[in-house]
């Protein structure tokens, strides 16, 4: 079939940093085109020069055999470019109906007012697609992250588009959600329609897509045919080298002891949100939450945060009673916490990235004992070079990273802050491959240095690959505990299905 979009030479600085280099990309109609590559490699602002949000300083874009120069992502959607950007940007008070048809409301014949009824239905039905069955006239940020995830994929999908442009549209997703939205995508692009992929999973990219094209530094790599191309050689193109320690020891740690206990909880419990159940934690281990989304995984954390207060239930600190009151009392007895709704919890957008990687820290000293200029410097550098962090330099302000690196900066605080216990709600989400296994190095590191880790992720495979011990959870219950050659792939699954 024939092209659909064809981008040659395409240049783009910001002050400081070249995004694009001479990029040639091409689409073809009735393809699912993956676009990979390392946190800052250039996929969105391709995406974005590409749609007319940010101008280009060189190169050519032909869409439908015609010269195009779209000066705004409006622009670019009226002509059928239809994107789902990285960053969710709907507007969490209005209702999920309402953000579905931002800036396109139907309106009812000859008067002014919005059709309400017409706008319920089409949103529904346009979920329908997703085989998503939700209140739409409810505030879209009542919903949880993966939700508000498919709402704006359903908002894009809703218009009748020649292209559709994903940019990391699944980081959220679990696998029945991402399947759903395979299915979606394999049937418009059986309609004829050129789609845009962006992820990080590399399972997700062999299962969907026809073409892949890899990004470096800005520079376009190379092309290839997703059937002609194996794991390891996407992932050496990818980084540039070869992913030597990928599995060999060091993950060897599964026997290792632990030290002395930092917390225990009994008979804790909060009704709807998380059933009765013991834990310790100990120093020097990493405990692993495993168990699907919704399964409470994320909802323990929290009350050992202390952003939820158990309605029973005993907790320990060093073998002291304590009621936790808050998040700032649980940053006082040594607690840190990275969420994994890192865009609305995390990042100060205006800050530097050295003052949002050393806030926590500062934070934990007290105002009466500042670091210095040249500490908090030390301190973000060895962070920026430790997980890879792609920046001009501690100065740039945070907003103006990739999607990736601003996770990297948030995950560096709580690193940072060196805390007892360490709690990371899925630590490398949207983290490329390359620094996935840095940060997992680390965090084992971390845990040879006394550190108790608490570790969510919904990717099994790290999960074995990080905890020392695993609680694993089924409908907001903890039911079982692995350890040693039980922390593995299939125990868990088999634990996670069980009845
Ligand atoms: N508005 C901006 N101002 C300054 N620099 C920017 C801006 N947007 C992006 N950059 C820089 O351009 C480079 C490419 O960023 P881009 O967002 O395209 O990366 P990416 O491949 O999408 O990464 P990720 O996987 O982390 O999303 C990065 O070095 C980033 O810091
Ligand atoms: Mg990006």
């Amino acid at each position: 079939m024939g092209e659909i979009l064809n981008v040659t030479n395409l240049s783009k600085s910001f002050p400081g940093v070249k995004a694009l280099t001479s990029i040639s990309f091409d689409l073809k109609k009735g393809e699912i085109h993956g676009l990979m590559g390392e946190n800052g490699a250039g996929k969105s602002t391709l995406i974005k020069v590409i749609t007319g949000f940010f101008s280009r300083d060189d190169g050519k874009i032909v869409y439908n055999g015609a010269d195009v120069n779209f000066t705004s992502p409006n622009e670019a959607v009226k002509h059928g470019i239809s994107t789902v950007y990285q960053e969710i940007n709907l507007i969490p008070m209005l209702s999920v109906a309402e953000n579905m048809f931002l800036g396109r409301q139907p309106f009812k014949n000859g008067f002014h007012a919005i059709d309400w009824k017409t706008l319920n239905d089409r949103a529904q039905k346009a979920l329908a697609l997703l085989e998503l069955d939700l209140d739409v006239t409810m505030p879209l940020g009542s919903f949880s992250v993966a939700v508000q995830q498919m709402v704006s994929i359903a908002r894009a999908l809703d218009i009748s588009a020649d292209i559709l442009i994903l940019d990391e549209p699944t980081s959220s997703l679990d696998a029945a959600e991402a399947a759903q939205l395979f299915k979606v995508m394999n049937k418009l692009k059986n309609q004829g329609m050129g789609i845009i992929f962006v992820t990080h999973f590399l399972d997700q990219v062999f299962e969907v897509t026809d073409r892949i094209t890899v990004l470096r530094n800005g520079a376009k790599v190379g092309v290839f045919k997703t059937a002609e191309i194996t794991r390891l050689e996407l992932i050496s193109s990818m980084l540039g080298k070869e992913l030597g320690e990928f599995d060999t020891d060091i993950w060897h740690h599964k026997d290792s002891v632990h030290g002395e206990e930092y917390l225990s909880i009994e008979k804790a419990s909060k009704a709807e949100y998380i059933n009765e159940f013991d834990m310790t934690i100990y120093k020097g281990e990493v405990l692993g939450l495993a168990g699907l989304l919704g399964s409470g995984r994320t909802e323990v954390a929290q009350l050992f945060y202390g952003v939820e207060k158990p309605d029973s239930g005993k907790m320990k600190i060093h073998g002291k009673p304590v009621v936790i009151r808050g998040p700032k009392h649980a940053i006082e007895y040594g607690m840190g916490f990275c969420p994994e709704d890192r865009k609305a919890v995390g990042i100060i957008p205006e800050l530097s990235v050295r003052e949002n990687i050393i806030l926590a820290l500062q934070a934990k000293r007290g105002i009466f004992r500042f670091l210095s200029k040249k500490q908090r410097n030390e301190v973000a550098e060895k962070f920026i070079e430790t997980l890879n962090i792609v920046t001009p330099g501690t100065d740039q302000s945070v907003k103006n990273l990739s999607g990736g690196n601003q996770q990297k900066v948030i995950l560096a605080r709580w690193l940072a802050a060196n805390p007892e216990l360490l709690i990371l709600d899925e630590p490398t989400r949207g983290i490329d491959i390359g620094a996935k296994v840095e940060i997992q190095k680390l965090i084992l590191k971390l845990k040879d240095d006394g550190l108790a880790i608490l570790f969510i992720s919904s990717e099994l495979e790290e999960v074995v690959r990080c905890a020392t011990r695993i609680a694993v959870l089924r409908d907001r219950n903890v039911v079982k505990e692995l350890t040693g050659k039980d922390i593995n792939e299939q125990v868990i699954m088999k634990t996670i299905a069980e009845t």
